[in-house]
C-alpha cells in the first residue's frame, strides 16, 4: 500500500520524504491556505521534493472553471494530479481532464455510489474521507470495504486513496482491506513508527552492550 502525506507544509514533507516510505502528497485548499507564499511555487517545490503524485485541488465550482484551473495546475509540474470535488460539475470536469491525459483525484467521496461514478469517468484516484464519516458516527472503514468490493468486480484502473485518516488504525485497516493508498497527516505517519516495546528493547540492548564492554575493559 502506498503512503501519501496529507499536507502542504514543506518542513513536514522535507522531514518525512528522506525516510523512503512516502509515495506522494495530497493537498487541499484548507491545507494550502495555512501556508505563507505563492501556492503554485509551494506545489512546484513539493513536486520536486517528493517526485511522486501531488494532488492540487481546483476551487471553481463549474465544470468549465474546474477544467481551466485543472489545466493551469497540471502545467505546474508533471507530478501534479488535479483534484476535483465530487459534484455533477466535478464529474464532468473529471471526464474532460482524464480524456486529455490529466490525472484526476475525485475528492469528498462519502458513498460507494460516488466512488463508482468517479471511476466511470476515468478518475485516477477516488478519495473517500473516513475520519469525517467517523465524526458523524458512521463507519468510514465500511465505506472503504464497500468500494474495494465494487472495484474488484470490474476492470477499473481507479485507485482507492483513503483520506481524512486520523490515526494508525485507519491505516492498518485500510491495508488489510487492500486499499491502494492512505494519505495521512504527518502526525499519523509519526504514530506508525511508535511502539513502547521497541523503545524499551533498544534501551536494554544498548545497556547490556555497554555493561559487557565496561566489564571487559
Ligand atoms: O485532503 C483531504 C482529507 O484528507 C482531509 O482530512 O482531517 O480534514 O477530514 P480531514
Amino acid at each position: 500500500m502506498k503512503l501519501f502525506i496529507d499536507s502542504g507544509n514543506l518542513k513536514e514533507i522535507e522531514s518525512l520524504v528522506p525516510l523512503g516510505i512516502i509515495d506522494g502528497i495530497t493537498t487541499n485548499p484548507s491545507l494550502l491556505a495555512k501556508e505563507p507564499g505563492d501556492y503554485k511555487q509551494i506545489l512546484k517545490k513539493i513536486c520536486q521534493i517528493v517526485q511522486g503524485p501531488t494532488s492540487a485541488e481546483v476551487v471553481a465550482t463549474d465544470a468549465e472553471g474546474m477544467i481551466r484551473e485543472g489545466r493551469e495546475l497540471a502545467a505546474i509540474d508533471d507530478h501534479i494530479v488535479v483534484k476535483v470535488p465530487f459534484t455533477r460539475e466535478g464529474v464532468k470536469a473529471c471526464k474532460a481532464l482524464s480524456s486529455e491525459g490529466t490525472r484526476v483525484n475525485v475528492t469528498l467521496i462519502f458513498s460507494p455510489a460516488q466512488a463508482l461514478l468517479a471511476a466511470k469517468v476515468g478518475a485516477t484516484y477516488v478519495s473517500p474521507f473516513v475520519g469525517r464519516l467517523d465524526d458523524i458516527a458512521t463507519s468510514g472503514m465500511n465505506l472503504i470495504s464497500e468500494i474495494v468490493e465494487i472495484f474488484e468486480n470490474y476492470q477499473f484502473t481507479t485507485e482507492i486513496l483513503v483520506a481524512s485518516t486520523r490515526g494508525p488504525m485507519h491505516i492498518i485497516e485500510a491495508a488489510r482491506m487492500g486499499a491502494d493508498i492512505c494519505t495521512c497527516p504527518a502526525k499519523v505517519i509519526d504514530a506508525l513508527f511508535n511502539h513502547p516495546l521497541t523503545d524499551i528493547g533498544l534501551a536494554n540492548f544498548l545497556k547490556d552492550w555497554e555493561t559487557a564492554q565496561s566489564v571487559r575493559a
